[in-house]
């Protein structure tokens, strides 16, 4: 098993990349050989402040390796620093469909109103996302259910240059969804996703919060005045209190359903002080690593420049077998 993942340098990591994707990828190092990056390249597909984007992708790595990626087990790299990712972007574009990408429901949501005024590269995104992976002939690819279209997506890239060619270069990789892999709401609206631009510090949990701010961002979470049910069926029409119910199990490794066949009855004046208390005891040790680390960023560096000269290494020959596929006289 050789495992990708990508993850958005947007700054800060909170709970819910924690709970939703880190947590998985911390655990896959145990079960295959792991290529963790910042994708960085697909973030100057929109907006972004450039003074800005190297700090935020050095302070995703600190977050990775606090939150227990170990850069001597996997390989943390980000894509800036492994020109074969571009590269081998290029070759597959010859191969993707507008009619494919036309589709992606992420371009729709992010260019919304502006297509025309939408950039190539937001609109090829998907096509370097297939170039992370197969680049590195990954069988699996550990992602959220918002990106398995991506998934299906890289999937078809790769049968079709396969196909066209005549060759076996790529290898189809599978979507991993991970068994806790879950969907962490804002604090302020169930149903809603914890995210990082939400203009409400108190709609999510950052992993630099001190433990008084975490404990005061839980109690003032929304809710409602009903008790906890005993099944998560009840919990249906009670978007903030699943949410609620959701990051507890996540943070104590259990199912939703042994959270509540401890709480069932009991209001939120009870349930939320213990979920305060079990977030910043799971937590504090990967803040203070967190913060200590951040402040390294020579640490950081030479742990990204390692990992991109490792990675870069697995993918060169799969980027050179690209390049003669399609007929490519190429120096590689
Ligand atoms: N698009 C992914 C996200 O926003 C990040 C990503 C980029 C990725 N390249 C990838 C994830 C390759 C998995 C594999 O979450």
């Amino acid at each position: 098993m050789r495992v990708v993942s990508g993850i958005q340098p947007t700054g800060n990591l909170h709970l819910g990349n924690y709970l939703g994707a880190i947590v998985n990828w911390v655990r896959m190092q145990d079960e295959g050989e792991c290529l963790f990056f910042l994708a960085d390249l697909h973030a100057i597909s929109m907006p972004y402040d450039r003074a800005e984007l190297g700090r935020a992708t050095r302070e995703m790595a600190a977050a990775l390796i606090a939150a227990g990626v170990d850069p001597e087990r996997a390989i943390l790299f980000n894509q800036a620093r492994v020109p074969a990712h571009a590269e081998l972007q290029w070759l597959l574009n010859g191969t993707a469909r507008m009619g494919w990408l036309s589709r992606m429901t992420q371009f729709k949501d992010k260019s919304g109103k502006n297509r025309e005024g939408a950039s190539i590269a937001l609109f090829a995104y998907p096509v370097l996302q297939a170039a992370d992976v197969l680049l590195y002939r990954a069988t699996h690819v550990p992602v959220g259910e918002d990106q398995k279209q991506h998934i299906e997506l890289m999937r078809d890239i790769a049968d079709k240059f396969n196909a066209d060619t005549e060759t076996e270069t790529f290898v189809l990789p599978e979507p991993y969804i991970g068994v806790t892999a879950a969907r962490i709401m804002s604090l302020r609206d169930g149903t809603a996703k914890m995210s990082k631009s939400d203009p409400s510090d108190m709609s999510r949990i950052n992993l630099s919060d001190d433990a008084a701010l975490v404990a005061q961002k839980i109690r003032k979470a929304k809710t409602d005045p009903e008790p906890l049910p005993e099944t998560m069926d009840e919990l249906a029409g009670r978007p903030e209190a699943r949410n609620l119910v959701s990051i507890y199990a996540a943070l104590s490794d259990v199912a939703p359903a042994a959270v509540l066949a401890e709480f069932a009855g009991k209001g939120f004046g009870a349930f939320k002080p213990a979920l305060a208390d079990l977030t910043v005891a799971r937590l504090a040790p990967v803040s203070e690593r967190f913060n200590a680390l951040k402040q390294d960023a020579a640490a950081i560096d030479a742990i990204l420049d390692s990992g991109s000269a490792r990675a870069a290494a697995l993918g060169a020959p799969v980027l050179a077998d690209a390049y003669r596929a399609l007929g490519l006289l190429s120096g590689r």
